[in-house]
């Protein structure tokens, strides 16, 4: 499965990467966690930063970005674990793989570019694909069956809080909502 990933697309080029090494990789630290493995590229720099006591635990909510980030790691994998989640449950996670005090953590927070250039993951600029936009494919709805499913105010709730849209309301008075939702479930114009 990760060749398919690997194949759509380069790494994700992260741009923190100096400043997580300069920051996270002392001769103290013994493990750090990247609590958004993403390609795996924060890690990788750490790994490499030449303190071969430093241990990491990677974290996704994206199924494909953990293996594509395993197998870029593989070279490392004695001084790696790897844990499918949220990281709003990184203390549960933690403490289940034995781990309850990191040294360090850095979440770099968004999505990467390989799930942007996969049209079929919903979350393409450019192409056309599925309204799906779910991080973690195996979750219940996405987010065309959440726009058919939602009444109008829980719509404005969700665009208001969580897309932080001040003008959800207006937006959503003025547009056609049942032609929207049809048009959703089909796919999102890139
Ligand atoms: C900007 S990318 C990280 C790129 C990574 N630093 C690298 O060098 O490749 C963000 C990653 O965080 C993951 N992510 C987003 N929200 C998450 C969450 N709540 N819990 C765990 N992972 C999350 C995404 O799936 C994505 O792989």
């Amino acid at each position: 499965m990760p060749e398919k990933f690997l194949q759509q697309g380069e790494f994700h080029v992260p741009v923190m990467a100096a400043a997580v090494v300069e920051y996270l990789a002392t001769p103290q630290a013994r493990l750090v966690v990247d609590a958004t493995l993403g390609d795996g590229g924060h890690s990788l720099a750490l790994l490499q930063s030449g303190h071969d006591s430093l241990n990491i635990i990677g974290l996704d909510v994206d199924p494909n970005s953990l293996a594509v980030a395993q197998q870029r790691l593989a070279a490392y994998q004695h001084r790696c674990s790897f844990s499918h989640g949220n990281f709003r449950h990184i203390a549960s996670l933690l403490v289940a793989m034995g781990s309850p005090s990191p040294d360090g953590i850095v979440a770099d927070l968004g999505l990467s570019s390989r799930q942007i250039d996969m049209p079929e993951r919903g979350f393409s600029y450019l192409e056309e694909g599925p309204l799906d936009l779910r991080l973690n494919p195996s979750l219940p709805q996405s987010a065309a069956e959440l726009l058919a499913a939602l009444e109008q105010d829980e719509l404005v709730r969700l665009l208001r809080d969580y897309g932080e849209e001040q003008r959800a309301r207006r937006e959503n008075r003025r547009a056609d909502v049942g032609s929207r939702r049809s048009r959703a479930s089909a796919t999102k114009p890139g």
